[in-house]
């Protein structure tokens, strides 16, 4: 199916504003509910919760949050493509994409804030890979708007393709390292929707490419 500019766009108006405010305040709900419930989730009284596990914690969610709106994000083409439904999902894919930004940029200062009070040592290669993570995510925020997509031309899809799969594997591998470790379900379902995801995302692109060749 060819998609029309329209459709690849996010739209104004009541319903396309409805539709970026309803992901800004779902996104900043969930943190906020994650935060009120961390008591439940940590198996503790509020008062009882230490600063090192409330910044484990909140790492944990933004990280899956932010991963949560990625894949979504990632996978809002290819689904329209397939299957003609998700026309709202790809219509507000910018919204995703800048929502996932702001979690992940939350997750940036939990870093810090982990950082100093646990007075760790950064390994070299978390710092490169992470760090080259967090600025290929605000560069995709500081980019996701038209007067960008003009300006950059061919090299917008570019950069937004390659950040996205770049930001997805150092999800990926943060995931799978954790999986190694504790082999919860959690963690092997967690694992598993990124890999369904990206692979929906590149079978679709292939057979499109097949049938534009065909
Ligand atoms: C310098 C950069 C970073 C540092 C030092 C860092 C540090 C941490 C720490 C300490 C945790 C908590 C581990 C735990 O208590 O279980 C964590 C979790 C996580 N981080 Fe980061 N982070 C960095 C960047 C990133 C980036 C750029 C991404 C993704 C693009 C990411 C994805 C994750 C994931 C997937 C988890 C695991 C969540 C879970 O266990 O459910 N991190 N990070």
């Amino acid at each position: 199916m060819k998609l029309n500019y329209r459709e690849d766009s996010h739209l104004y108006g009541w319903s396309g504003s409805f539709g970026r405010n309803s992901i800004f305040t779902i996104t900043i709900f969930s943190l906020g509910l994650s935060f009120y419930f961390q008591d439940h989730a940590l198996g503790t009284d509020f008062a009882d919760i230490s600063a090192t596990d409330h910044i484990g914690y909140m790492l944990r969610v933004t990280a899956r949050i932010a991963f949560f709106l990625l894949l979504l994000a990632m996978i809002a083409r290819p689904f329209r493509q397939l299957t003609g439904m998700g026309f709202e999902l790809l219509r507000h894919r910018r919204y995703l994409g800048l929502a996932m930004s702001f979690v992940s940029t939350v997750h940036f200062f939990y870093v810090v804030a982990y950082l100093q009070i646990s007075g760790e040592p950064l390994k070299m290669t978390t710092i490169i890979f992470g760090g080259f993570a967090f600025l290929l995510t605000w560069i995709l925020a500081a980019t996701s708007n038209d007067s960008s997509q003009r300006m950059l031309g061919v090299w917008w899809r570019r950069i937004h393709v390659f950040s996205s799969y770049y930001i997805w594997l150092i999800f990926m591998v943060t995931f799978f390292g954790t999986l190694r470790e504790n082999s919860e379900p959690l963690y092997a379902g967690i694992v598993s929707t990124g890999l369904v995801a990206v692979s929906l995302r590149i079978a679709v692109h292939h057979s499109q490419r097949f049938k534009r060749t065909a």
